[in-house]
């Protein structure tokens, strides 16, 4: 595919609101939609379009809106120290749009917005030659988006917003994405005629339509295909909205892409996973943030992957959790396992049920099957850790490290005192208490408690 060039575009993204409707502390655009904000993904598709120049106009939550973003994108800032509508934040960016010919403006609540629809609207604006172009869509349930009036003879007249319609006008279905293509010239000289004579006492950018209209500029409205994307997601229900909608996209292409998704519903995968082909997901899984699973993998039913690397062939089966660890080629972790960060598992491990492993590497083909805390450790190769075997690897302040060889074989219950190494093909026996390092080889057994047999003892009966 060529990618997109529109060097005479200047882009603006509106982000200053507060999202009052949010009913959030935090500024709207920073909701996040599977692993990244409503922000990032409108600036994801933009990128797309490689424009002469990305700025944002920003108001409430001004600093943490530009702390999250600066890392990722470049991008000018745009102060709207008062909020007073879409039309009059436009108007804070001539500065920006100095070198460009035309604008793009795009909201930053509206996240499912495809490169290729944007690009649509800039392609159709410039081969028109037309003055302001948005785009438009036809929505069975128009509620909450700004009406599209036409003459009767279908010639655009003005947008109207729902708190400003007459009954009739709000049944009509064409509604406004509120994304607009304009003529920078077009632009801002319609502007300074746009009154603030409306419910909210606003400044509205789509007041711009009549202005030019009355001037004798073109106006044309580009009709969307997939409705779905110029969802605007004002509050916490149109939220969930958009993440189903998105979540079905990921899924539809990781399908494509050759990977199982077992009752997709139940599943969620972040933006910026990555799944393999021939891998299955199962139920109730959850594969969070920059989380690689390789070719061939079998995951869940109900796992938590975050942030990790699981290589081809390998299995996460179900109920366990893993968080930025390393799961190399065929290994096997769970049902019932945690990972914790640091935990790498080299090929043809084993991890099994209400096991714990954190900050440690697990040699090749070793196991550790059942009930046990390795933490701080080095495990060598072909060792088989036995049920419910402890590295006591905290004293209350410092951390300390356990360090076991290759063909080590520790039986249950043990527990390894740390600092602590076991040298290569020592066998520990079941119950011992390792306070001293293990040579190589032989068997080492800490004294176990006597046994006893009473042979007369009665159990108690019931009264
Ligand atoms: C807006 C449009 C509406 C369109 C809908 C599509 C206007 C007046 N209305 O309505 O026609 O159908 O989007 O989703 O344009 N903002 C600022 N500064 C302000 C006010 C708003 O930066 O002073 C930003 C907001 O942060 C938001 C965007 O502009 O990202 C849109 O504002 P919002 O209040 O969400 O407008 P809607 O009522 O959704
Ligand atoms: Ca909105």
């Amino acid at each position: 595919m060529i990618p997109y060039s529109f060097p005479n575009l200047q882009i603006i993204v509106l982000a200053a609101g507060q999202g009052t409707r949010m009913r959030s502390a935090k500024p709207k655009v920073l909701h996040q939609i599977l692993g990244k904000s409503m922000l990032e993904h409108v600036l994801c598709s933009l990128e797309g379009l490689n424009a002469r120049g990305l700025s944002i106009v920003l108001g409430h939550g001004a600093e943490v809106v530009q702390s999250v973003v600066s890392e990722k994108h470049y991008v000018t800032w745009v102060t709207q120290e008062e909020q007073l509508g879409t039309g009059h934040a436009v108007q804070q960016c001539s500065h920006v749009c100095e070198s460009a010919d035309h604008v793009l403006i795009v909201c930053g609540d509206t996240p499912l917005l495809r490169t290729g629809t944007l690009a649509a609207l800039v392609r159709a604006h410039l081969d028109a030659a037309s003055d302001i172009s948005f785009l438009s869509a036809i929505q069975p349930v128009p509620q909450g988006y700004g009406r599209v009036c036409r003459s009767e003879a279908g010639d655009i007249r003005q947008i109207v917003e729902e708190r400003d319609a007459t009954d009739a006008q709000r049944m009509i279905q064409e509604v406004s994405s509120g994304i607009f293509c304009v003529r920078k010239s077009v632009l801002f000289d319609c502007l300074k005629a746009v009154d603030n004579g409306n419910d909210q006492g606003e400044y509205y950018l789509p007041g711009i339509v009549p202005v030019a209209l009355q001037r004798g500029h073109r106006v044309d409205a580009v009709l969307m295909d997939d409705v779905d994307e110029m969802l605007g997601v004002n509050d916490r229900t149109q939220l969930r909205q958009a993440t189903k909608i998105l979540q079905n996209r990921i899924v539809e292409d990781w399908e494509k892409a050759g990977v199982s998704i077992e009752q997709p519903e139940t599943v969620r995968i972040d933006v910026s996973v990555h799944l393999g082909m021939d891998t299955v997901i199962r139920a109730g899984s959850q594969l969070l943030g920059h989380t690689h699973i390789g070719d061939g993998c079998d995951i869940g039913p109900y796992a938590v992957i975050d942030r990790a690397w699981v290589d081809d062939g390998a299995k996460v089966l179900a109920f366990s959790h893993v968080q930025e660890a390393h799961v190399s080629m065929s290994s096997e972790v769970g049902p019932y396992a945690r990972l914790r960060p640091q935990a790498h598992l080299d090929e043809g491990v084993k991890i099994g049920n209400f096991v714990e492993v954190k900050k440690s590497v697990i040699g090749q083909n070793s196991k550790v099957n059942h009930l046990s805390y390795i933490g701080d450790a080095e495990v060598g190769k072909n060792c088989n850790i036995g049920a419910g075997t402890i590295t006591c690897n905290y004293d209350g302040a410092n951390k300390h490290k356990t360090v076991v060889g290759d063909n080590v074989f520790v039986g249950s219950d043990t527990k390894l005192i740390a600092p602590v190494e076991v040298g290569s093909g020592a066998t520990i026996g079941a119950g011992s208490i390792i306070t001293r390092n293990v040579a190589e080889g032989g068997l080492t057994l800490t004294v176990r408690p006597e046994q006893r047999y009473v042979k007369d003892w009665k159990r108690a009966t019931k009264n």
